[in-house]
């Protein structure tokens, strides 16, 4: 099947490992030009470095979602650098430790204030975009009630961000902007959370992968498939859903 991804302007935000370098590995694949962000220089140069080395046109800066001045001005330098942006990916997430208000605050700056400023700075390009989709990636925990405690805020600002999803859909349809929503469940990569976990508590990783009904843990690549496939014009006539990849994880009808 034909994503129609070829030539498309693809912003994705924390593309230097896990999921969202996955996701620009797919658009890559698929004659997509991206951009991407992380804070991290070295980790960012490497992946530029595999991306263009496999024949992608892909920019990227180093800089942190949660300036808000840098992070809206790089919005409109890639779409500068783009020629416009048609599908905007808004990735990052950072699992904050604390228990205060100070943590509560820092929660919702990273887990969810940063994905409405992505859309506000992307939605002027995004109107005039072709085939324009917003994919935002939440996590299962945002349905999850036996979190631990320092997922607390995790789950609460990442359920909100499916909410917001669902009203954008209803707002944006008019402009033709489709808006979804990709929930992971446990995902295992190198250097990732659950690759911490594993070695610090394998019997929490086991566990883990007993959730879900396929019984192991995903793989970047399966989301980012599924992110990708969501994002692109095969998927025209879908918006407003929040698509779980989770194996199986949560065990209820998905009405
Ligand atoms: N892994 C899982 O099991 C899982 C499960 C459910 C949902 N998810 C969701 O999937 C998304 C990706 O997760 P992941 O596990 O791939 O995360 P990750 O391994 O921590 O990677 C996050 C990416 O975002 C960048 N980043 C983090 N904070 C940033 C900031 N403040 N400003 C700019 N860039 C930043 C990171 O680079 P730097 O650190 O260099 O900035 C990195 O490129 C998140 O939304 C997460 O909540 C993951």
């Amino acid at each position: 099947m034909d994503l129609n991804l070829e030539g498309k302007k693809v912003v994705v935000t924390g593309g230097s490992r896990g999921l969202g370098r996955a996701i620009v590995d797919q658009f890559v694949a698929e004659g997509a030009e991206v951009s991407t962000c992380a804070r991290g220089e070295t980790g960012l140069s490497e992946a530029l470095r595999a991306w263009r080395g496999a024949g992608g046109t892909v920019h990227g800066a180093a800089l942190d979602v949660r300036d808000s001045a840098a992070f809206r001005a790089w919005i409109d330098q890639a779409a500068a650098d783009m020629g416009g942006i048609d599908i905007l990916v808004s990735n990052v997430s950072t699992r904050l430790q604390g228990s205060d208000e100070a943590w509560w605050r820092e929660s919702f700056e990273t887990d969810f204030l940063q994905h409405a400023r992505a859309v506000e700075q992307a939605l002027p390009h995004l109107k005039s975009g072709r085939s324009p989709s917003i994919i935002f990636i939440s996590s299962i925990a945002s349905v999850l009630t036996n979190l631990p405690p320092d997922e607390l805020a995790y789950g609460v600002m990442k359920a909100g961000l499916v909410n917001y999803a669902g009203q954008l859909s209803a707002r944006l349809s008019r402009d033709g902007i489709r808006t979804n929503v990709i929930s992971p469940g446990p995902i295992h990569f190198e250097g990732g959370t659950w690759d911490a976990i594993r070695r610090a508590n394998p019997k929490l990783f086991e566990a883990a992968a007993r959730l879900p009904q396929l019984g192991r843990h995903g793989t970047p690549e399966e989301v980012a498939k599924s992110a990708v496939f969501l994002a692109s014009p095969a998927s025209s006539y879908t918006t407003g859903v929040n698509l779980r990849i989770d194996g199986g994880a949560v065990r209820t009808a998905n009405f």
